[in-house]
């Protein structure tokens, strides 16, 4: 049985500070971000840099030079002429999505390793890339109450549960237990991290992004996704990908036999963000056809 049943607490009593500071000691071998990212966050929110000041960037660093050519001539973006050129690519992508291809870059890069646990690994991502792309949809269309940009809604689907994956990596004694109860009693796993330690997955995220200077809206999807009230003045914007989560479970990995109960959801969705039943149920046509050309884009960040 898992060693923190010990650790049982009331999280009602404990602050996510208080938690993080838990289990800061159980990841200290967390990596810190690649030096590429680390530079182009440094210069991307100051208005004057240009495309070229992050092609620069880029050109220090061969193999990420290598992948932001190969994806800009990928089929994805269809383009009819090659382009050659780091500066020419920078423009073609947009400064947002070479960010989103380096930060991801990083993470498949330290905690991609599929050989560990290949089930494991396969469910995660398909979840994960679900909900980036049902995240970038709803930001078109709940944009009257939300405002994430459409790239940083993607990156916040595709890290939202970074906690599950670190978890399994880094503290795989609570990721057996937490998945071997919720199994056995059929309950969602984050109320079974609440009741038996003394963190959950948000937390550890949420560590993650710290870490990673990753932006706000990321941070924050991280950290409430499963408790899009508590998060103040970003409560519709985390609800946007709190939304594509849930989405991402009860419409996709039903049996396709089922027909999914989407009644909280089409509710959720009306009053959260202002979308139509009918909207929601158009997003999840387009996740379907969107899905597979997210996927070409996330294979080119994790492709050595
Ligand atoms: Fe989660
Ligand atoms: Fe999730």
């Amino acid at each position: 049985m898992n060693t923190n049943t010990k650790n049982t607490v009331n999280q009602e009593t404990k602050q996510p500070l208080d938690r993080l500071s838990g289990i800061i000691d159980r990841v200290s071998n967390l990596p810190t971000p690649p030096l590429v990212y680390q530079q182009i966050n440094k210069v991307i929110n100051d208005p004057r840099t240009s495309a070229f000041d992050i092609a620069a960037i880029i050109t220090e660093d061969a193999a990420m030079s290598a992948k932001v050519l190969k994806l800009s001539n990928s089929a994805y973006y269809g383009l009819p002429k090659q382009v050659t050129s780091i500066k020419k690519a920078v423009i073609v992508l947009g400064v947002e999505a070479v960010r989103s291809l380096v930060l991801y870059t990083g993470v498949f890069k330290f905690f991609g390793d599929e050989k560990l646990d290949p089930m494991f690994h396969q469910e995660y991502w398909r979840h994960s890339l679900l909900t980036a792309v049902g995240s970038k949809l709803f930001a078109c269309k709940g944009a009257g109450m939300c405002n994430v940009e459409t790239e940083q809604a993607f990156s916040a689907g595709l890290l939202h549960d970074i906690g599950r994956l670190l978890m399994h990596i880094y503290i795989p004694e609570d990721f057996a237990a937490v998945t071997k109860l919720s199994e056995e009693k059929q309950i969602d796993p984050f109320e079974v991290e609440n009741q038996l330690l003394d963190y959950n997955h948000c937390d550890l995220g949420s560590l993650f992004a710290q870490r990673w200077k990753l932006p706000d809206v990321i941070g924050h999807a991280i950290q409430y996704h499963h408790t899009p009230a508590e998060a103040g003045e970003e409560w519709n914007n985390v609800s946007l990908i709190s939304l594509a989560d849930k989405i991402a479970v009860s419409a996709f990995d039903v049996d396709e036999e089922e027909d999914a109960d989407l009644t909280d959801i089409f509710e959720e969705a009306e009053n959260n963000l202002g979308v139509s039943a009918y909207d929601v149920r158009q997003t999840i046509a387009q996740l379907r056809e969107e899905y597979s050309k997210a996927e070409t884009f996330v294979r080119m960040a994790k492709d050595n």
